[in-house]
């Protein structure tokens, strides 16, 4: 009875060989179940053809952006062009007015930009699959600091809010106050029982948009003005369209984006020669059989490559050179309607794409509207497919104030 119940006879140490045991048995248990778990996958995976090794270890480390150039110096713009991205986002999506751009060594903004990379090292990183090992490590502990930071910013943002409404306003009553933004629809949203939002979920949604809203447009505005300044001949007719458009005016207007028909091509272009968001991931709902009859089983989690299927020269012409014809009526009308994925497609699409494709169009019109864009040949831009694309060195161009 005392061996099987140390605690009862009073022996400490053999607690602690007892629960050391223990601890021993679930980490092998935990063990084994990772290696079973990567048979099955290496199984299932034998069959098909996959990309030669090297492409599993590509860069990782991401140089940290240069400062803006002095006036005759190209300007390093995917930095400056994130903070514009994060105030946007928070100021459209929740009326926060956050001057990023100003206080740009703000510890939010740094977590959001840590946070970013951490989770792709994470992804990158089998061990760190696990949580329990993540947790223990360095990179796992700055993960969690970083979360901290972004969760209490967020806190605060809708504290601050749900004081602003406290006195029970309704969405009718607020949007005759005020425009309505995303967070007085997720404060005011009810169940069938009358239910709103717990606080955490309130913080996952608020989490979700400020992520998913800044980076991914940050990344296609910034590789869009690259696509541009090494293209000065559709540089120079968006210029003209955007003109045409505003006449005398300074200010875009709602109805002018509806306009821009050979901008919009650009930039879809641009959406297909860089993805932002290079690959998406899903586990399958049901098995798949492909053409040749290998099958995949259902709950598979499986890998789209939206940079490999934009640049697949089965699916696209001359898929390297940039030609926005192609996104012309006439030349999409017979395309596959999968051909072009920037924004993934199915139930779980991007649920901001109108915004983006908005706010690239404003971003750009405004951009080529002061200045003439060029690449500095001696930084070309080096792609780095993190969690969205971003370029290893930055992205250098000449800025030319127009006269
Ligand atoms: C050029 C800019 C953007 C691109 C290329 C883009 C792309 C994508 C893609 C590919 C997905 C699917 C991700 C997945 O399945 O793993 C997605 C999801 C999502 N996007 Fe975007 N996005 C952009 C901008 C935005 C903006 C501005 C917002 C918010 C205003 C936004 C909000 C969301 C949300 C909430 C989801 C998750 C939808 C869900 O899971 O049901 N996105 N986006």
């Amino acid at each position: 009875m005392n061996s099987l119940w140390p605690w009862m006879s009073g022996d400490v140490s053999q607690v602690f060989r007892l629960a050391a045991v223990l601890c021993l048995t679930f980490v092998l248990l935990k063990v084994a179940q990772l290696f079973r778990k990567k048979q099955e996958i290496h199984r299932v995976l034998k069959n098909f053809p996959g990309p030669p090794d090297h492409w599993l270890y590509g860069h990782v480390k991401m140089d940290k952006w240069e400062q803006m150039a002095t006036p005759g110096k190209s300007v390093e713009i995917f930095q400056s062009v994130s903070l514009m991205t994060l105030d946007t986002i928070m100021k459209c999506a929740f009326s926060h007015q956050g001057n990023c751009q100003i206080d740009s060594g703000s510890a939010y903004i740094r977590a959001i930009f840590d946070l970013s990379d951490m989770i792709y090292l994470r992804m990158r990183t089998p061990l760190h699959q696990n949580s329990l090992i993540y947790w223990f490590t360095s990179r796992g502990r700055r993960f969690r600091q970083a979360c901290k930071i972004a969760h209490d910013h967020t806190d605060k943002v809708i504290e601050e809010r749900k004081k602003a409404l406290k006195d029970g306003l309704v969405l009718e009553e607020i949007q005759k106050k005020r425009h309505l933004d995303f967070l007085d629809i997720l404060l005011c949203a009810k169940d069938e029982n009358g239910n709103g939002l717990s606080n955490e979920e309130l913080r996952a949604q608020v989490d979700t948009f400020m992520f998913e809203g800044h980076d991914t447009t940050a990344s296609g505005i910034s590789w869009l003005l690259y696509c541009m300044a090494i293209h000065p001949e559709h540089q120079q007719r968006c210029r003209e369209e955007i003109q045409a458009i505003l006449g005398d005016r300074e200010t875009i207007q709602w109805e002018d984006l509806g306009k821009m028909t050979y901008t919009t091509m650009c930039i879809k272009e641009s959406l297909r020669i860089y993805p932002p968001v290079v690959l998406v991931a899903r586990d399958l709902g049901a098995p798949v059989t492909f053409e040749d009859g290998q099958t995949l089983p259902k709950g598979f989690p499986v890998i789209l490559s939206i940079y490999g299927l934009h640049r697949n020269p089965t699916v696209w012409d001359n898929p390297k050179v940039f030609d926005p014809s192609r996104f012309s009526p006439e030349n999409s009308s017979g395309r596959h309607p999968y051909a072009f994925l920037p924004f993934a497609a199915g139930p779980r699409n991007c649920i901001g794409q109108q915004f983006a494709m908005n706010e690239i169009k404003v971003a750009l019109a405004l951009t080529l509207l002061r200045f003439e864009l060029s690449a500095d040949p001696s930084k070309p831009p080096i792609k780095l497919p993190l969690l969205i694309l971003r370029s290893k060195n930055g992205i250098h161009l000449y800025l030319k104030k127009l006269s």
